[in-house]
């Protein structure tokens, strides 16, 4: 038996596709159940369905064989943990600082808002930048507008919610996609079943460039 993490948001429409083509499909529909462990019809595979930003310490401890994760939260995750065998190329965006449209950003120590609090604080200490990060879950384009900080480390992709809110991109810290991640125990002693995986996952990502 594989279990898989996956989560409800924004990756999961992508995601189902992709699993399909593998071969694997929740014997519930995820986006109606209550369940959190969904079984597939072919009854080898568990999904367990959980927060986005889970999904690496569930895979991490073992408690899933397998999880699809952005690479925005492997990084802020940081595990030596996890392998991450494939790119599946779905939930494309980047990872960038913005500021409120048309200001600078003051000299000396900045306030940044993220829920990235450990990819900002890299980011900026690379580049010499004193900050002194606010952690927020989400929202962040706020931040700037009631003055709660100076810029924000957010993800952007169409660049609908800065431009809604009076703000545009600053810098590009990275290009972010979902990945596959496997816990490394789970790689040894599941390599058949996983590795099959990993094959029907790449065939599907390729089919579908
Ligand atoms: P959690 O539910 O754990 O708090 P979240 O609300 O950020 O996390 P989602 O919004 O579902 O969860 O995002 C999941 C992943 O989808 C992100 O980690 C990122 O890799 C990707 N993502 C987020 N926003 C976008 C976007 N606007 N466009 C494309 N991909 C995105
Ligand atoms: C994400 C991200 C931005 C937005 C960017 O938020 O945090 O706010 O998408 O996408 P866009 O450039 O296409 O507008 P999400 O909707 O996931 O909500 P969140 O604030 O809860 O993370």
């Amino acid at each position: 038996m594989l279990t898989i993490a996956i989560s409800k948001g924004r990756i999961l429409k992508d995601t189902l596709p992709l699993l399909a083509e593998a071969g694997i499909e929740p014997a519930e529909d995820l986006f109606k159940t209550r369940k959190l462990i969904v079984p597939s019809v072919c009854g080898e595979v568990n999904l367990v369905i959980i927060r986005a930003t889970d999904v690496p310490t569930f895979v991490e401890y073992g408690a899933a064989d397998v999880g699809i994760a952005g690479k925005d939260v492997l990084v802020e995750h940081n595990s030596d943990n996890l392998y991450e065998p494939l790119d599946l190329n779905i939930a494309k965006c980047r990872l960038m600082t913005a500021i409120v449209t048309g200001q600078e950003l003051p000299k000396g120590k900045i306030r940044v808002a993220s829920k990235y609090v450990s990819l900002t604080e890299q980011y900026f200490s690379a580049r010499g930048q004193q900050v002194e990060i606010i952690k927020l879950y989400g929202s962040m384009e706020l931040a700037p507008i009631v003055g709660l900080a100076d810029c924000i480390v957010d993800l952007v992709d169409t660049g609908n919610t800065l431009n809604a809110n009076g703000m545009e991109p600053l810098s590009l810290i990275m290009d972010i996609s979902s990945r596959l991640v496997v816990n490394k125990a789970s790689m040894k002693m599941k390599h058949k079943s996983i590795k099959a995986l990993i094959e029907k996952l790449e065939i599907a990502v390729e089919n579908r460039r």
